[in-house]
């Protein structure tokens, strides 16, 4: 059987990338701090495949065909087309059809009823995590898009049901392969609308809070009353959720927080480890 290999959590945004060279070297040794160090835990995990959850940033979708959830069971995925994203090390990414088929029928038998896709193209939420943590070799990956971008979403609480849904994929997939699970997004961001840039960091201590507090019920509630107010990015942090409910619902352990103006993002890194 396939072994749970720990869920992690890491913010992104573009300029991370596209303006990195011109960020104060505070910030790059900051950031480089923070994603090295989840990167390297992440890479103590040894997995096989990771499971990472993202929004599409109208990529592959858009509101003419805009799936709630889609996990992406192709052999590969495309790299990003971005041009920030033009030296991401990889055009393209290795993916795992034997485990994202049984996560769709995992997930159709278990009443949920998510899209598919054989082809998927991966920006710079699936990949500016992966880059910066450098994980080489890096493993295969098994997309899993939820709509974070354009109400109406899934709610805080579904997030939390497709994360034990995923958990219960990995513990009944007949192949002894690791599997870890890792979150992209959030906290607080503002993008391209009148509060564009702001970054709430009430609201990002006190999600960090009830994350590491490890009680889904005060978190979906806290999420359900506060998200609204997290700026349109904020959105993201459902991605959380899954890796949260993926975890068993423990408390996770920050690995840094760090508002960014320059990029406009709340950013934070996370691990749920397994239990010993
Ligand atoms: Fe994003």
């Amino acid at each position: 059987m396939a072994t749970f290999a720990g869920a992690f959590a890491a913010s992104h945004a573009p300029l991370i990338a596209r303006d990195w060279d011109i960020l104060p070297a505070p910030v790059r040794a900051r950031l480089t701090d923070a994603f090295g160090r989840t990167g390297a835990r992440l890479a103590a995990a040894h997995a096989d495949v990771i499971v990472e959850i993202a929004p599409d940033h109208w990529t592959n979708f858009f509101i003419d065909n805009l799936p709630s959830v889609c996990i992406g069971v192709g052999a590969e995925h495309e790299g990003p087309r971005e041009p920030f994203m033009r030296t991401f090390p990889h055009r393209t990414l290795r993916g795992d059809p034997g485990f994202g088929n049984h996560l769709l029928e995992t997930a159709l038998r278990g009443g949920f009823e998510p899209s598919v896709s054989h082809r998927l193209c991966l920006d710079h939420g699936f990949c500016l995590p992966l880059w910066k943590m450098a994980l080489d070799p890096l493993p295969a990956i098994v997309p899993l898009i939820i709509n974070d971008l354009e109400p109406p979403m899934p709610s805080v609480a579904r997030c939390a049901a497709w994360g034990t849904l995923l958990a219960e994929a990995i513990a009944s997939y007949p192949h002894d392969i690791r599997i870890a699970v890792l979150a992209s997004g959030g906290l607080s961001h503002s993008i391209g609308e009148s509060t564009m840039g702001a970054i709430e960091e009430g609201f990002d201590r006190e999600c960090i809070a009830a994350f590491q507090q490890g009680d889904t019920g005060a978190l979906v509630r806290f999420l359900d009353a506060e998200l609204s107010h997290a700026g349109n990015g904020g959105h993201e942090v459902r991605n959380w959720v899954v890796a949260h409910a993926a975890a068993g619902g423990r408390g996770f352990s920050l690995l840094d927080y760090y508002a960014v103006p320059e990029v406009y993002v709340g950013c934070a890194w996370a691990t749920w480890e397994p239990a010993a």
